[in-house]
């Protein structure tokens, strides 16, 4: 089964209200989920300025939900919460200790980050292009930190450019509970090869000079078979459309039963996450 999550109508409201105040359409704009692009009297949902807003507005009641979907269909337990003052001090902290020169994770991405890493706890994860740590650390966010939700057994972060791997190991050394987590620099494909699983949590977020976003299928599936059972893959700018092309080929994938039993894309600001469960 695969499905689509998209903001509700608090927030979609409240993002429009931020545009009217932008000065970018005009007092009367209206929301029509499917608008013609450039007519600026009505507002689609996939408007790069709507969604820029949209992410920055609402996102803790979209957090909640996605908690209520995951539930509804069964991918979490109906007992499970989030504690979301647990996750702003960790944000909180993040914010003040980490480097960052620049990154597409948005604010509704890092709570969706940390609400997953809250809600599956993995053991052992592996972290695909992990530029300078930033998105890595809400996706892995609930083992770590001065409060970790659990103990988590061995993640490793890796990416080509050797130095974003330092700049990533610099960032997280400044965070308490982060022993568990391996800084390797060195080209994904190789990697996954060498490293012995099983894994229970894949985070994709490479974009390969030569495959572009292309690589995400070549990637999981070389760790395919180390993905347990139940096992996740989360797959960064799933719904960005100049890498629909490249992507094609991964979602096919991941959307097809034979290869997981759920999949979700959480379209939800202008880059989007596709969430797969083996
Ligand atoms: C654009 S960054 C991801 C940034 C992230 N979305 C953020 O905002 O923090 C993609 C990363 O993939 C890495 N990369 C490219 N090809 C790779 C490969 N073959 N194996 C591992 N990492 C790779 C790059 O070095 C880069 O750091």
């Amino acid at each position: 089964m695969s499905l689509v999550f998209r903001c509700g109508e608090k927030s979609i409201e409240l993002a429009l209200e931020r545009m009217r105040s932008d000065g970018l359409v005009s007092d009367d704009a209206w929301f029509n989920f499917n608008a013609p692009d450039r007519l600026r009297s009505e507002v689609a949902y996939r408007d790069f300025d709507f969604l820029t807003r949209l992410c920055r507005v609402g996102d803790a009641e979209t957090s909640r939900a996605i908690l209520e979907c995951l539930k509804q269909n069964e991918i979490v337990s109906k007992d499970l919460s989030f504690d979301e003052e647990v996750f702003e001090a960790f944000q909180k902290e993040v914010k003040q200790k980490f480097k960052i020169p620049g990154t597409s994770i948005t604010p509704v991405m890092e709570r969706l980050l940390f609400l997953l890493s809250a809600l599956k706890r993995p053991q052992r994860a592996i972290g695909l292009g992990t530029y300078h740590g930033y998105a890595l650390v809400w996706a892995v966010g609930a083992s770590c930190g001065a409060q970790p939700a659990y103990g988590a057994e061995k993640f490793y972060a890796i990416d080509i450019d050797p130095d974003v791997t330092q700049s990533a190991l610099e960032n997280f050394a400044q965070l308490e509970h982060t022993d568990h987590i391996e800084f390797i620099a060195g080209d994904g494909l190789d990697i996954v090869e060498q490293l012995d699983g099983p894994f229970d949590y894949i985070y994709l977020d490479v974009d390969s000079r030569e495959l572009g976003k292309g690589i995400y299928l070549d990637l999981l599936q070389g760790l395919y078979d180390k993905l347990e059972v139940g096992g996740w893959a989360l797959a960064h700018d799933t719904c960005v459309p100049p890498f629909a092309d490249q992507l094609e080929g991964y979602l096919a994938f991941v959307r097809d039963q034979d290869n997981f039993s759920q999949s979700i894309s959480f379209d939800i600001d202008p880059f989007g996450l596709e969430l797969s469960i083996k």
